[in-house]
């Protein structure tokens, strides 16, 4: 084994369990200088614009969802941690692994170990984002189309992990997340928590869960710094074509009733329709209708926002 595993502790039901059921697992990423409070601050004080996403959200139990995407406006770094701790958002420093080499080399390293523990385990592709979140902040219950684990660094959360099967989520959630790019649109019953599997997340835990698994997260009154890791295996990259080009289908054709083959010919003409349509920019334009920028954070105020207001 490496001289100094990412798993602190890797128990043999582990390699078994992984993407297969939830699985919750020991590391040691939140003792490491890349997620210090200074490094963090001086991160965010420079991170460009185009790879963070700021949300501001609705308090835990209300009824109506509500869900804003904003910016960061003056704020220095520390301020900006510190307007989460006493606000009610979140903010995503995506694609970290390629604004910082630092952190491209310690997701390589962590996927190299998983390599090593899991066998046939292989995921080329894989991006990581830290995510800060308020005291009370949620994410609502969604989906993801790549694989996905959350890496605790700071503060508790408490994550509900749902089967990924119909009802919980269906092939055309799938389609219209991959056409649409919003992930929070998909039907929700409180019965569905009968059906979940919960696990509170400290720092130095992670949880990884199989293939779109929808969840919903919960912070536990602390604020809450977490890595976010997104994989894409051969087998998930095939299935995220069939994906967009059944979404394509349906939206843009009309046709409905499609295939979910990862393979042989109708999967190869989907291959091609879906690169045909992203590169018309048809894919681009309907995800683009999904965002749009509506507040700044209060550089008075700390946790409080700005309404944007449209010229
Ligand atoms: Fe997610």
């Amino acid at each position: 084994m490496r001289p100094n595993p990412v798993f602190t502790s890797w128990p043999a039901k582990a390699s078994a369990l992984w993407n297969n059921q939830p699985i919750r697992l020991e590391h040691r990423l939140h003792q490491t200088p890349l997620f210090s409070r200074e490094g963090l601050a001086e991160l965010i004080s420079r991170y460009p614009r185009e790879h963070y996403s700021l949300v501001y959200m609705g308090a835990q139990g209300e009824a109506k969802r509500f869900w804003r995407e904003g910016e960061i406006g003056s704020l220095s770094g520390a301020q900006v941690i510190d307007a989460i701790a006493q606000g009610r958002m979140w903010l995503n420093l995506r694609n970290i692994t390629d604004v910082d080499p630092r952190y491209r080399e310690m997701l390589d390293e962590t996927f190299a170990e998983l390599s090593e523990r899991i066998p046939g385990f292989e995921a080329p592709t894989r991006s990581a984002g830290i995510l800060i979140s308020s005291p009370s902040a949620q994410v609502y219950y969604h989906t993801d189309l790549p694989g996905q684990c959350l890496w605790q660094i700071s503060g508790r959360k408490r994550v509900h992990v749902y089967p990924a099967s119909a009802p919980f989520v269906t092939p055309q959630h799938l389609e219209d997340i991959a056409v649409h790019d919003v992930e929070v649109n998909m039907p929700y019953d409180p019965w569905y928590e009968e059906h979940a599997q919960a696990y509170d997340l400290e720092p130095g835990q992670m949880l990884s869960w199989p293939l779109n698994a929808p969840h919903r997260v919960e912070n536990l009154n602390t604020l809450n710094i977490s890595m976010t890791v997104s994989f894409v295996t051969e087998d998930i990259r095939r299935r995220q074509m069939v994906n967009l080009a059944n979404g394509i289908l349906r939206h843009r054709f009309g046709v409905s009733s499609v295939g979910r083959a990862t393979e042989g010919p109708a999967f190869w003409s989907k291959a091609v329709l879906q690169k045909v349509m992203r590169q018309t920019g048809w894919a681009k334009r309907k995800r683009r209708e999904g965002r749009q920028i509506d507040f700044r954070l209060d550089d008075q105020r700390l946790g409080e926002i700005v309404d944007l207001k449209a010229a």
